[in-house]
């Protein structure tokens, strides 16, 4: 039997029939139980007793549950009536096919196969599924099992032992719980900033609605909606559960529980059963999207700044960093270059066409990039010949009285593209194409798009005779509003936590009884307006640039990351800031939003050296490196202070080395779904000190980043899982046998730590200016093995993998492609005084094309030097050298190795 219903009645839930204190509703009962041909069951139920809190209770709902394929159990419950058309996510947004059988995840899995944690995915289970359904029949609850363990996982039947309510199901009001074992770790629910840190704190409520409200602010909803969970329970199985509901919700997370209230749509829930955390995130995103690969030269450090005044502040950015020696990849332009802060135009005083095109000529000349920001608000002036194209195509958002939704941002009154309307995406390419010929950018940053709104009302008119925006007070709202609501989706029965203090859904955006395309009402698709304009912008760039396209933007759903990088937004430049960061960054990670960062340095207020010095250490690690900062800050361009430019010589040196291995991530990111950034309980998930981890963070399996996150430390207290780790700096050890412990390492202000584990093998270049430049440099093979000389067994050998992707960088497709790219994985493995190392090429061609070699292998945990060495069985000679260093670490250089071929490099001393 495909699915097993088992009925539970206990008698403790007779107790839960009546209403009690804080139930909405009587919840249903069972009516009918179908099972379907294609294996899915429908339940039907009934309300038990109505009751009018919140509106009325549906009074029939439809319950289909069906695994979509051996990893994913999915839960729908809807109105049964379906001639009431409810909202759901569109299609085009998150495509959910029902395809059960085979799955990419799989086949991809196996280039990734060296941690352990992971084989459970791809290896086979025979036919049976992870999870086991049941339900209790009145009221109707459900419970989702771990089949292997027979732990429950979920479970929304109300019982004595935890305090929450029955199902409601009403037009504008859903409420689910689930009962959890207090010994859960819970993940998620973004997005905000989190003073308690990456573990969700009990007694916490998670609002999520898409705000435009600096990240400085803790515990409100932010930009970004990601109605997704990763539950850890004991022994560090995982699993995961996204609600696929882009109405505004608040989620209340009680330790013993979490309850879910929104405001609307369907409750359409997914499980994912890992059991790995990283799996979990792999089952995510195969439902809503593998991350975008993302441009080579997005990894490089990016230099922005609202303020930056006219072009020539931009070309002496550029020239201090080539002076100070700090790499520089990108220069961004904010709102600074626009003519009157309109979309597609420039300041003709400021950032004259001609002078723009000498500057990017001159940029990209030297192997450097230029991003730029558009917002969504589309100035209203008659003779703006993008507001008239956008007219013309009939694409602006309507209010409820069915006119052009009129709101207020940078330039004044404005209309706001519709990007669910069939013909935004034409006016949108066009808008980008006409003006890439103006300014050749690489890339599009797309900012204010929750959407952000200096005025709040359900309709707004300008006023005649005023100046709008005002000179003196341009954020201030300078139109007409109307602000009583007379329809109830501008005032829902429910009021959810906007802003921690109940704010009308419409504040600081535009009213939720706009009308998107076919009626689509904005009350539904709020959530999702940044998503859908990074869709349009992504196909955009792709069609103008035929690149691979890189967009930043701000506002983000669960599943964004198929298209658009992210950073935190609004951070402030304080130490509590530079601690938040790494969360914001694993929260994005978790939903497939991998290629995120923080501002560096911080972005509101002034920074200070010391700040900033520690802080590039650590955004020299962030996914998205880049260094941003707000109009009324101070400079912070990092070589303004000689301690923040050697730090950052030192800290983008190393993340310039690591350029393939971060690529590499990259790719496995875009074909798998893995987060780039990683908590340590990712890799180390039976351990449980790392779940409460995130003051340090994983670069991928091997590499472990314990920055410096508070004022005048120069130590840092840092945890280290079981095994050998050593520093990427200098190769010094830090051994941990039996079990992990934390250790305190020397942190002076010019050092940040880095760590690689035993079992990696790591790809490095040399450190350069730019990404492109790095490129051209030789090759180091980096092989860490468990230090030797501690080990107590020699009876088994101590391995090491790791893998290489390499491609053009920006062509639109990331894979393995003959011609196209290079794939490679390595093998080593020791044992007493004999090891071996075996490159194994997956499409060698692009790599010997381009003449790539492998210059230096050095190799971490040996206790003496090798002898005997042979290359492919062959006795190696000058100029190949063998030196053994201080601290186990073998160097053996003057190599000149194809990477484009196999190769077998042993040792013997015997
Ligand atoms: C650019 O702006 C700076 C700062 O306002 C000013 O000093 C400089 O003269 C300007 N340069 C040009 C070419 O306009
Ligand atoms: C466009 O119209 C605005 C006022 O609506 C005016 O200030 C501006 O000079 C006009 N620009 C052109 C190019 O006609
Ligand atoms: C503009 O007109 C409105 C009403 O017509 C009036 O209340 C307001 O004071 C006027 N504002 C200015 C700046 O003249
Ligand atoms: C920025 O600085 C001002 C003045 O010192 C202070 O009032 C404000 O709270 C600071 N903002 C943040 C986000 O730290
Ligand atoms: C390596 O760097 C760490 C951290 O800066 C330092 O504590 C240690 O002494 C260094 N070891 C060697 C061998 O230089
Ligand atoms: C490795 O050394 C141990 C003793 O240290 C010995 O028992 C074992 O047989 C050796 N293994 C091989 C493959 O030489």
């Amino acid at each position: 039997m495909f699915v097993r219903g088992v009925l539970v009645l206990l008698i403790c839930c007779i107790t839960s029939f009546a209403l009690g204190l804080g139930d909405v509703s009587s919840g249903y009962e069972l009516s009918a139980i179908i099972e379907r041909n294609d294996g899915s069951i429908v339940a039907i139920l009934d309300i038990i007793e109505s009751s009018n809190l919140y509106g009325p209770d549906t009074l029939q709902l439809q319950v289909t549950i069906s695994y979509e394929d051996q990893d994913r159990l999915h839960v729908h419950i809807t109105d049964y009536d379906s001639s009431y058309k409810r909202w759901e996510v569109p299609l085009e947004l998150i495509p959910r096919s029902k395809t059960p059988g085979s799955s990419p995840l799989k086949s991809h899995n196996t280039l990734f196969d060296d941690a352990s944690e992971t084989n459970s995915v791809g290896s086979e289970r025979g036919s049976s599924h992870q999870f086991q359904f049941s339900y209790t029949s009145k009221p109707f609850g459900f419970a989702i099992t771990r089949n292997s363990n027979k732990e429950v996982l979920f479970n929304s039947t109300p019982g004595s032992s935890h305090s929450f309510g029955s199902m409601v199901f009403k037009d504008q009001y859903l409420e689910i719980s689930t009962s959890l074992p207090k010994s859960a770790s819970i993940y998620g629910f973004g997005e905000s900033t989190r003073p308690d840190g990456f573990r969700l704190a009990p007694g916490r409520l998670y609002t999520l609605w898409a705000t435009d409200i600096a990240s400085a602010n803790p515990n409100v909803d932010l930009y970004g909606s990601y109605p997704f969970y990763l539950d850890m329970r004991s022994g560090g199985l995982a699993h995961g559960v996204f609600l696929l509901n882009s109405n505004g919700m608040d989620v209340s997370y009680q330790g013993i529980f979490i309850t879910y209230k929104v405001l609307g749509g369907v409750l359409d829930f997914y499980f994912f059963p890992g059991p790995s955390p990283l799996s979990v995130v792999q089952q995510l995103t195969q439902l809503v999207g593998r991350p975008a690969p993302m441009p080579y030269w997005s990894l490089g450090f990016q230099q922005s700044k609202y303020g930056y005044k006219n072009v020539s502040e931009l070309e002496d950015v550029v020239s201090n960093y080539a002076n100070a020696r700090i790499p520089l990849e990108v220069i961004w332009s904010d709102i600074d270059h626009m003519d009157k802060f309109k979309d597609f135009t420039l300041d003709p005083l400021n950032y004259p066409a001609d002078k723009m095109k000498s500057f990017l000529e001159k940029v990209h000349a030297d192997g450097q990039q230029f991003v730029l920001i558009i917002d969504p608000g589309i100035k209203t002036e008659n003779n703006y010949s993008t507001y008239q194209n956008g007219l013309e195509a009939g694409i602006y958002i309507k209010d409820s009285s069915g006119s052009l939704y009129l709101g207020q941002v940078w330039p004044g009154p404005v209309n706001f593209p519709d990007f669910f309307h069939p013909k935004a995406l034409s006016f949108w390419t066009s808008e980008i194409s006409k003006f890439h010929e103006t300014v050749a950018f690489d890339g599009l940053w797309i900012d204010m798009n929750e959407i952000s709104n200096f005025c709040s009302g359900i309709t707004c008119t300008l006023p005649p005779n005023a100046s709008c925006p005002r000179g003196d007070a341009p954020t201030q709202c300078c139109l007409i509003c109307d602000s009583s609501p007379t329809i109830k989706w501008d005032d829902p029965p429910y009021s959810i936590n906007k802003l921690g203090s109940h704010k009308d859904l419409g504040a600081l955006t535009i009213a939720t009884s706009a009308t998107h395309f076919n009626g689509i009402l904005e009350y539904n698709a709020h959530n999702l307006y940044g998503f859908s304009e990074a869709i349009a912008t992504n196909r955009a760039l792709q069609s103008v640039l035929k690149k691979r396209p890189f967009v930043l933007s701000r506002s983000t759903f669960v599943g964004s990351g198929k298209y658009t990088a992210h950073w935190t937004g609004d951070n402030a430049a304080t130490w509590n800031d530079i601690g938040y960061s790494i969360v914001g960054i694993l929260n994005a990670g978790l939903v497939g939003i991998p290629m995120a960062g923080a501002d560096i340095c911080g972005f509101v207020n002034d920074t200070t050296e010391e700040l900033c010095n520690r802080w590039i250490q650590l955004g020299a690690f962030y996914p998205f490196a880049r260094d941003h900062s707000d109009i009324h800050s101070k400079r912070q361009e990092l070589y303004l202070w000689e301690s923040v430019a050697q730090s950052a010589r030192k800290a983008l040196g190393l993340r310039y080395r690591l350029l393939p291995y971060l690529y590499t991530l990259v790719f496995e990111a875009h074909v798998l779904g893995s987060p780039i950034a990683r908590p340590l309980f990712f890799q180390f998930s039976s351990d449980p000190i790392t779940l409460g981890i995130d003051s340090q963070f994983m670069l991928g399996r091997g590499i472990l980043v314990s920055p410096v996150l508070s004022a005048g430390a120069t130590s840092v207290k840092a945890y280290f899982p079981k095994g050998s780790w050593y520093n990427l700096f200098n190769y010094s050890q830090v051994v941990n046998a039996g079990e992990g412990s934390y250790h305190v390492l020397s942190a002076p202000l010019d050092t940040i730590n880095v760590h690689v584990y035993e079992g990696s093998i790591i790809l490095l270049q040399e450190e350069a200016k730019t990404t492109a430049q790095a490129r051209k440099t030789p090759f180091t093979l980096l092989v860490a093995f468990p230090l030797q000389s501690t080990k107590a067994d020699n009876s088994e050998p101590d391995q090491a993998t790791g893998q290489l992707f390499l491609d053009n960088g920006d062509d639109v497709e990331m894979a393995i492609v003959a011609g196209k790219s290079t794939f490679l994985k390595y093998r080593a493995s020791t044992l007493n005084t004999s090891g071996v190392i075996r490159a194994s090429v997956m499409q060698g061609e692009f790599a010997l094309q381009k003449g790539l070699v492998l210059q230096k292998v050095v190799i971490l945990g040996m206790k003496a030097p090798p002898n005997n060495l042979k290359i492919n069985n062959q006795e190696a000679a000058s100029p190949i050298k063998c030196s053994y260093q201080a601290s186990s670490h073998v160097e053996i250089s003057g190599l000149s190795l194809p990477l484009g071929k196999d190769f077998i490099l042993s040792w013997n001393t015997m």
